[in-house]
């Protein structure tokens, strides 16, 4: 690790673990997309852990991506392929609609938290794996709505935040909220519903498709989505 890519926290490592089972539980060559992946920890996790499973990982930095691929090579993992780019821009459109699961810890400090974090935090760690608008949620705002188009149905995503900020995004999106090893609502929890079952209800499993035809009737009526 080094100055190039945040520090992995300790409840990232909770993070991989859900991504792991959610891969497992996929079947026998699970596809993975780490969004926002700093140092690769989550996806190099997932990709050592899950025999036979295909991991793309992508960051807007390439600073971060290079240490990534390091890290990579320095464990022998060669399942892995990392992409540069605006969160899902980053991703090959042939993948669209083929994750079994998406995983994502996007930057979510609000510039006032930001000016408050200790100097070891500031000053060390690149600012653009912190920093967020939209009151620290303009990342994770559109991972989660941008997430059903690249997953397959059934397919699930998890997304990491701050205990403040999971609750509240969880109500918005109607997802299910995990807890951590402390006991804090850590991450997000949803899934794409088999589209025979759509629309029957929006419950945590239905609202990715919900969002995604949202979407492309907005693009139809020539609004933007
Ligand atoms: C909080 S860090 C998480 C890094 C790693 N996944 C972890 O859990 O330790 C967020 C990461 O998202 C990346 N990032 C920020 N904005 C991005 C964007 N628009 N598209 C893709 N990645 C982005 C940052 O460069 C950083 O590596």
């Amino acid at each position: 690790m080094d100055k190039r890519a945040l520090v992995p926290r300790p409840e990232t490592e909770w993070t991989a673990e859900l991504a792991i089972r959610a891969a497992q539980a996929a079947g026998s060559e699970p596809r993975v997309l780490d969004v926002g992946t700093g140092s690769g920890c989550i996806a190099l996790a997932a990709a050592c852990e899950v025999p036979g499973s295909r991991v793309w990982a992508t960051d807007i930095s390439g600073d971060a991506l290079e240490l990534a691929r390091e890290n990579a090579d320095r464990l022998g993992i060669r399942n892995v392929a990392f992409f540069q780019g605006d969160l899902y821009g980053a991703v090959p459109r042939e993948i669209a609609g083929g994750f079994d699961v998406i995983v994502s810890n996007p930057p979510y400090v609000t510039s006032a938290e930001y000016e408050e974090l200790q100097p070891e935090v500031r000053d060390y760690e690149p600012a653009g794996a912190l920093l967020a608008r939209d009151s620290g949620m303009e990342f994770q705002k559109r991972v989660i709505e941008g997430a059903p188009e690249w997953l397959r149905p059934g397919g699930t995503l998890i997304m990491e935040g701050s205990p403040s900020q999971i609750p509240s995004l969880a109500e918005s999106y109607g997802a299910e909220v995990v807890r951590d090893l402390q006991g804090l609502p850590r991450c997000l929890l949803l899934r794409r519903i088999e589209a025979s079952l759509h629309p029957s209800g929006l419950t945590a499993r239905t609202l990715c498709d919900y969002i995604l035809e949202e979407q492309q009737l907005l693009k139809r009526e020539g609004g933007e989505p």
